[in-house]
């Protein structure tokens, strides 16, 4: 069992919880993530460790609750334990200093990115971290982020905070200057939002990594459900990735898999909006 610690809404749909997991705290790396299971005969959830504290041994999740499973683990109250919780899981991030980096966040995307944030500034990366969502809402992590960057851009697409507009929009100001252009570019968010990046950084071959959320069932590259085609090869994202080089990804064959299970999806919660089933949050 994994005591809930603190259990927090930032945004609609969105929690903040701290978890007790030891082990996990101390074994992981940015870009990792752990499966998690509410109880017995429930299904696993991919999520990504946002933080970290080995010393308190607590791990940092942002969950999303967008369908049946998620909403019952964010009704877990500080005090409550969640059954299952395998990790750290998947690839840890290649960081290294490439001197300029961009990082994108796209709404949740932004509680992926943090970590990756932090250890590029920890390496001595300078970072323009853009992050947006669709209103001020739903913009989370801006306060923490503000530290680690060397410059933080907010947009939203209904004008209520920072830029108006996509996250794409600064970051296609930031590739057109010759003395802001970034060595390097990770983002996370929607498929059309890393699709939209990748397309914008192919042109000056600008290396770009994204953090992909296919459908994940075992997370321990047996079932083949997190299938990607990167380039000429077919990977598995929870043992191969999450995170891809962005001009490889075949987006379309991944958002296409993202909706195979949407009737399902919105049948098990009447509520869950016709988004995604799985993916890591
Ligand atoms: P959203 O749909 O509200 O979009 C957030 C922001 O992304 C937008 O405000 C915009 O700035 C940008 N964006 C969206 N579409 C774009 C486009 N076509 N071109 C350029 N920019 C675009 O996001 P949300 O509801 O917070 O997030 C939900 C989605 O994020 C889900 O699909 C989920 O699967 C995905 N997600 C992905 C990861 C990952 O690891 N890649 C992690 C968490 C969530
Ligand atoms: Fe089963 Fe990746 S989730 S192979």
């Amino acid at each position: 069992m994994f005591e809930v610690i603190s259990n927090e809404v930032l945004a609609e749909n969105l929690h903040k919880m701290v978890l007790s997991a030891p082990r996990v705290a101390r074994a992981r790396k940015p870009g990792q993530f752990v499966m998690v299971r509410l109880d017995r005969g429930e299904e696993r959830i991919p999520l990504t460790i946002s933080d970290a504290d080995p010393a308190a041994g607590t791990i940092t999740l942002f969950i999303q609750a967008i369908g049946a499973s998620t909403r019952k683990i964010v009704a877990t109250k500080a005090g409550g334990s969640i059954r299952d919780l395998a990790g750290p899981l998947g690839k840890e991030t290649r960081i290294t200093n490439w001197g300029r980096v961009a990082c994108v966040g796209g709404g949740v995307g932004t509680a992926v990115l943090f970590p990756l944030v932090k250890a590029l500034a920890e390496a001595g990366n300078r970072i323009t971290t853009i992050i947006g969502g669709r209103s001020s809402s739903l913009i989370i992590l801006a306060d923490e982020l503000t530290p680690l960057s060397d410059t933080l851009i907010v947009t939203t697409e209904d004008g209520t905070l920072g830029i108006k507009g996509f996250v794409t929009s600064p970051l296609g100001d930031l590739l057109a200057d010759p003395e802001r252009v970034p060595q390097a570019v990770f983002a996370v968010g929607p498929v059309p939002m890393m699709k939209a990046v990748a397309e914008m950084t192919r042109k000056q071959r600008i290396e770009t990594i994204v953090s992909l959320n296919p459908i994940m069932i075992d997370g321990t590259g047996m079932c083949g459900g997190c299938r990607v085609r990167i380039g000429s090869e077919t990977r598995f994202a929870c043992v191969d990735g999450p995170e891809f080089d962005a001009h490889l990804v075949d987006f379309d064959l991944l958002s296409d898999r993202l909706s195979i299970y949407r009737k399902e999806e919105t049948a098990a919660h009447p509520l869950a909006e016709c988004r995604i089933a799985g993916g890591i949050t």
